[in-house]
């Protein structure tokens, strides 16, 4: 199939998953008070530490060119276009060529031969970067670089962060080569002003030839300042989401269009320089949004996700491929008698997460740097698959891996197209099977939601729990990338996910997808964070999201209207919960009219003080953006307990948290 039709077989999927498309308009107004009973008394069902998480899925230039820090694009020479995101830093006075004899190892045959012909005038090349190279004004950064002398005089590398036209250099340092044999070289690199789209040159001093391989401008400011490390501005936009767990690497991702193409985690640790790059999945997936050069480098691999994970305090969640490529692409199977290899993987990457140090793979770890178990407790089978192939894969994989590990619980892929019939089928058949958990997945309008708040209330509470692992609300057809992150459609997320919540006796987990975008480099919207190359800023969903993870509770509560569960009634949603090592009560509130509603909350037994109150609210079509990031976000305030309630007027469009100490 030709990459439009591929692209266009995706967008009619993907469609028919959206249903219709409805806009949010509810009745304007002065509203009837109401008043909510919160059963603070009667403590139910514990809500799971991993309700709301994170799935981080590479697409949309999230690792390479986000949250991997990397500037130097293609560092390494070997994205099947060899030069790809290189070229020459001055017009003439020498040479460049990929070569391939005698390379750095094995793993890493291609590196680049640059040839000075004049000692007074250095030539050189230049990197793009991801859409530019951002470094920030008196940002520290670490040039690093293989190479060896060859030919000539030259004996020097000078590095030089320019701007777009090459004109002004930000910063620069240069390294003297000591041999000709492959060595590791490494210098500061301190910027003197702001870049946001700069370029490094790199220029061979003196009259001869130089070769250099994995080229890498990194900054020393990472997460908790570690090696190879993370985006600091990004992780830490995770973190105060508080979540309960990260699903990694995805997505379509796991899949690959074909077997070939297939995430393999066991490429993608050890040392950085040889782990080999693969196509992403994403980089034509769509023929309006081409990103030829987008490749996972696998900078950021499965160690540096499970130290992320760590970092975050979340679950992890790997999602390992079953045994079949992408159904929206090539729907590849491996035959049932050759799936050992993908079983395997799975089993060798428990032992990796959690095995002792003594054994194959959690030595490997430990040398690595991280002896201690990663505790890993969830496994993905699979991504998004449906039919037989994929229910006759799962039931072998968990035969083998419950044997083995029956601590480890595994996650199963329901039917995306939830709708059809299939979804239902191959529910029943997890049902037989008593899998553990089972993934659904939802890009839907926003009214969708507000109606879907109630799906989880008649779920059968025995069998298979829930993972709510992809969702959004679209306010235009998914897939056509024209949905943006407004105010409407984060309003109906939250609403929905009071539904979540109220039956977290059964639904385990959730996350938004997907979560980050570059503003210069999507294939995908909308998404829960964006970022250029030196700015970040959360969505209205993002601080859903976050007002949700850090409002998680311990217990339910449930909260009451007229004496019936509120889930929607006058265009409320609301569920409540107990924080038990704090001691507070936790409820939160939707407003979906285009009216304030006067409320009494009355929270029996709680004494009379002070409530923190937060409100997230905005016009429906707002949003966030890198100049505007906070726009849309949340106020707290004080709000006065008397005779046990809260009399308070909640605004039109708004999610309300009250928390208040149970007393
Ligand atoms: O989140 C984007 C994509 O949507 C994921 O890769 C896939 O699982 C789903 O179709």
């Amino acid at each position: 199939m030709s990459s439009l039709s591929r692209s266009r077989a995706f967008l009619a999927a993907t469609l028919l998953l959206a249903g219709t498309l409805t806009v949010m308009t509810r009745a304007a107004g002065g509203r009837a008070s109401q008043t909510l009973e919160v059963a603070v008394g009667q403590p139910g069902a514990p809500i799971p530490s991993t309700l709301y998480g994170i799935f981080f899925e590479d697409i949309n230039f999230g690792a390479d060119g986000g949250l991997y820090p990397e500037r130097v694009k293609n560092r390494s020479f070997e994205f099947p276009e060899s030069l790809m995101g290189w070229q020459k830093a001055v017009p003439a006075g020498g040479t460049f060529e990929v070569r391939t004899d005698d390379p750095v190892g094995p793993r890493n045959p291609h590196y680049l031969r640059i040839t000075s012909e004049d000692g007074a005038h250095p030539f050189g090349v230049r990197n793009d970067g991801f859409r530019g190279i951002g470094v920030e004004q008196g940002g520290h950064y670490t040039i690093s670089v293989v190479a060896r002398r060859r030919t000539g005089d030259a004996a020097t590398l000078r590095f030089d962060l320019q701007d777009t036209s090459g004109t002004t250099s930000s910063a620069s340092a240069t390294i003297a080569l000591t041999g000709s044999t492959w060595a590791s070289y490494s210098a500061p690199f301190v910027a003197t002003r702001t870049e946001a789209r700069g370029r490094l040159a790199v220029y061979v001093d003196g009259a001869g030839a130089i070769d250099v391989d994995v080229v890498s401008l990194y900054p020393d400011d990472t997460f908790n300042h570690r090696k190879n490390g993370l985006r600091a501005d990004l992780v830490q936009l995770l973190k105060d989401m508080h979540p309960g767990f990260i699903r990694f690497p995805g997505g379509c991702i796991v899949e690959g269009r074909y077997l070939d193409g297939r995430y393999r985690w066991k490429e993608t640790i050890g040392e950085v320089s040889d782990r080999r790059l693969i196509v992403n999945r994403w980089n034509n997936e769509f023929v309006d949004k081409p990103a030829p050069d987008y490749y996972q480098s696998f900078g950021l691999g499965f160690y540096e996700y499970f130290l992320l994970a760590e970092d975050l305090g979340a679950s992890p969640l790997p999602i390992l491929n079953c045994g079949m490529a992408c159904q929206f692409n090539s729907s590849e199977l491996a035959p049932m008698d050759q799936l050992e290899p993908y079983i395997q993987d799975a089993l060798d990457l428990i032992e990796f997460a959690n095995g002792p140090v003594t054994s194959t793979w959690g030595k490997k770890r430990a040398d690595l740097g991280h002896p201690a178990p990663f505790n890993m407790k969830l496994l993905g089978v699979g991504n998004e698959q449906w039919g037989p192939q994929y229910i006759e894969r799962f039931a072998v994989f968990q035969k083998r891996l419950k044997a083995a590990h029956p601590e480890v619980r595994l996650v199963s892929s329901a039917d995306p197209f939830t709708d059809r019939e299939n979804f239902k089928t191959q529910w029943a058949k997890l049902r037989e099977l008593n899998a553990d958990l089972v993934d659904e997945h939802f890009y839907r309008p926003p009214a969708w939601f507000f109606q879907n708040a109630t799906r989880y209330d008649s779920y059968p509470r025995t069998g298979p729990h829930i993972f709510a692992g992809e969702y959004a609300a679209h306010t235009k057809p998914v897939g056509s990338g024209e949905s943006r992150n407004v105010w409407e459609a984060a309003l109906a997320e939250a609403a929905w996910m009071t539904g979540l919540e109220r039956n977290a006796d059964l639904v385990d987990m959730s996350s938004y997808a997907p979560l980050f975008g570059h503003v210069d480099a999507w294939q995908w919207s909308p998404n829960l964070i964006w970022f250029d190359n030196l700015r970040s800023f959360g969505t209205p969903n993002y601080y859903v999201q976050q007002m949700f993870g850090a409002n998680r509770g311990t217990r339910l509560l449930t909260v009451k209207a007229d004496g019936a569960i509120l889930s929607g009634q006058h265009d409320l949603f609301a569920t409540a919960s107990l924080d038990e090592p704090a001691g507070e009560v936790i409820v939160k509130i939707v407003n979906s009219a285009d009216a304030e509603v006067p409320l009494k909350v009355v929270l029996p037994g709680v004494k009379d003080g002070n409530a923190r109150v937060t409100v997230l609210t905005a016009e429906p079509m707002a949003e966030n953006s890198l100049t505007a990031p906070t726009a849309v976000s949340p106020a707290e305030s004080p709000a006065p307990v008397s005779g046990s309630a809260i009399e308070r007027t909640v605004p039109k469009h708004s999610l309300t948290v009250i928390r208040v100490k149970k007393g």
